[in-house]
């Protein structure tokens, strides 16, 4: 059977973007590996609203249709790369409303007397990640731990991240910083 691959794209420079770049060739390796079906998800294209109090209203009577789109495509997936660039210290504010319109109650998460569970279950995460600066182990690297935090919640634990760091420090630093990023792909199992 072939894999689901779901590719969540969401730099604002489209294709363009440092962290779609390397998504895009994990995507090549990934489908190289194994036969795969891909369904790309633009979100900074697809004008995913904030979600605000119409959300709300529309899940309540059964009539959020993007919301449902947006689940059944991560229910599906067995594989979800994350093209995930840092802006003002977190991820875009599209992939926040992402995250908003897939995380419902019953559906993709459950809450029992324990605390939440997480309902995606079984899928593996890949979180490309691309910052002007160096973060990594440092205090300021927020959207990292919301990614792995937010994944978590909905139940999926094995999120893997690439990251293509300081691409803004100079030509040197950033050809470098996504050379290695594109080596950390091509070693991927
Ligand atoms: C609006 C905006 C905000 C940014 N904020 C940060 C930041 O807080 N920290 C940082 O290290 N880089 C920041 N950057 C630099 C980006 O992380 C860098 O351009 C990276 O390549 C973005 O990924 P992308 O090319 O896939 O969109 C910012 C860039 C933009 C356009």
């Amino acid at each position: 059977m072939k894999q689901q691959i779901l590719y969540i794209q969401s730099s604002i420079f489209g294709d363009n973007g440092v962290s779609s770049g390397i998504a895009r060739k994990l995507i090549d390796k990934l489908s190289t590996t194994n036969a795969s079906e891909v369904v790309e998800r633009n979100v900074s294209a697809s004008e995913i609203p904030h979600f605000n109090f119409e959300t709300i209203t529309a899940i309540g009577e059964g009539k959020a249709a993007l919301a449902d789109e947006l689940i059944a495509e991560v229910q599906q997936a067995d594989i979800i790369i994350v093209g995930a660039p840092m802006y003002n210290f977190g991820i875009p504010t599209q992939l926040k409303s992402w995250f908003d319109h897939i995380a419902r109650a019953g559906v993709t998460f459950k809450y029992s007397e324990t605390g939440p569970v997480g309902l995606l279950g079984d899928k593996k995460v890949y979180v490309v990640t691309a910052r002007g600066g160096l973060h990594k182990g440092n205090g300021t690297d927020l959207d990292s731990s919301y990614l792995q935090t937010m994944f978590g919640f909905l139940g999926i634990t094995d999120v893997e991240f690439i990251y293509a760091e300081g691409v803004n420090l100079g030509d040197d630093a950033r050809s470098k910083s996504i050379a290695a990023a594109e080596q950390q792909v091509i070693a991927l199992a």
